[in-house]
């Protein structure tokens, strides 16, 4: 695997790929990877001929009181991980060489509306430096796909959204949940748990379950559903912070009559916020 930190170098090594008429798969991460991320990667090997991961800590996309400085950084490791998988190339820049004026001084991308719910209304200006950041990735290697996990829906939401409104010569492909035996989504923040939450933390995807199954035997209560689980959560011991039940493609609250729904929530465990969600379809 190559390794290479700077966009120059990045371009020069694409460029021959791009000669010979190569698909360039695209695999935006943040490092500490797990199961899920590798799955990324597999899945972008089916549909292209070279890979690119990145491992770029964002800062743009972390809130002044989040987790910036604590966020897990493994790199040996992830090394490791990626060369096990035959990843063609990873590139792991620093924070000047993405943003040589600094974050506040770069030009940035906004999406509109569906950037101001869920996790955009409890961590304002993240999906600004979520978009710009993989609006510069995407610049830098004019990959043909990405890949990004279904865990943070809303992220690939956004994502879709923006490469749909800038016509951005990009396929995105969604890659579902990967979780522990016990339901946990993966996530690189799931190593903050204290080993008593780690044994709560599946509750998450229970309470989601138990919604789905609702939902699936033909309560259409949205509001109902949701207020319960979410009092089920507070007395479980999560600090909720949202649960919503919307339709899958618009973020919208979902209607009665919808088919497509998704069931998102977010959800803290002492100072950790775990994300999830489950996809519902009526029929
Ligand atoms: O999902 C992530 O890890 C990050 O938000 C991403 C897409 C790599 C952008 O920094």
């Amino acid at each position: 695997m190559l390794i290479v930190n700077t966009v120059k170098a990045l371009q020069e090594a694409l460029q021959p790929y791009r000669s010979a008429n190569k698909k360039i798969g695209l695999v935006p991460t943040m490092g500490n990877l797990h199961q899920g991320h590798l799955q990324l990667v597999k899945t972008a090997k089916q549909h292209a001929d070279v890979i690119v991961v990145t491992l770029f800590v964002n800062p743009t996309q972390f809130g002044a009181n989040e987790d910036l400085d604590s966020y897990p950084r493994t790199f040996q490791v992830d090394c490791d991980k990626l060369e096990a998988l035959s990843t063609d190339i990873l590139f792991a820049p620093t924070t000047d060489e993405m943003y040589p004026r600094g974050g506040d001084n770069t030009s940035h991308v906004h999406v509109p509306n569906i950037t101001n719910v869920l996790c955009g209304a409890s961590r304002p200006g993240h999906f600004d430096g979520v978009t710009t950041i993989v609006s510069k990735l995407f610049n830098i290697t004019r990959a043909d796909v990405a890949v990004f996990g279904e865990k943070d829906y809303q992220q690939l939401a956004v994502i879709r959204r923006m490469v749909e409104d800038l016509n951005i010569p990009i396929s995105i492909i969604g890659e579902p949940i990967v979780r522990e035996a016990d339901g946990l989504a993966m996530s690189s923040r799931n190593g903050y748990l204290s080993k008593e939450q780690r044994v709560l933390a599946p509750q998450l995807h229970e309470v989601l379950r138990d919604i789905h199954q609702s939902i699936s035997k033909g309560d259409d209560d949205f509001k109902t559903l949701q207020n319960t689980a979410t009092t089920e959560l507070s007395k479980l011991g999560f600090k909720p912070d949202y649960l919503h039940i919307y339709h899958r493609d618009n973020l919208r609250p979902a209607k009665k009559g919808d088919k497509e729904l998704v069931i998102v929530a977010a959800a803290y465990l002492g100072s950790t916020r775990l994300i999830d969600n489950l996809h519902v379809h009526c029929t």
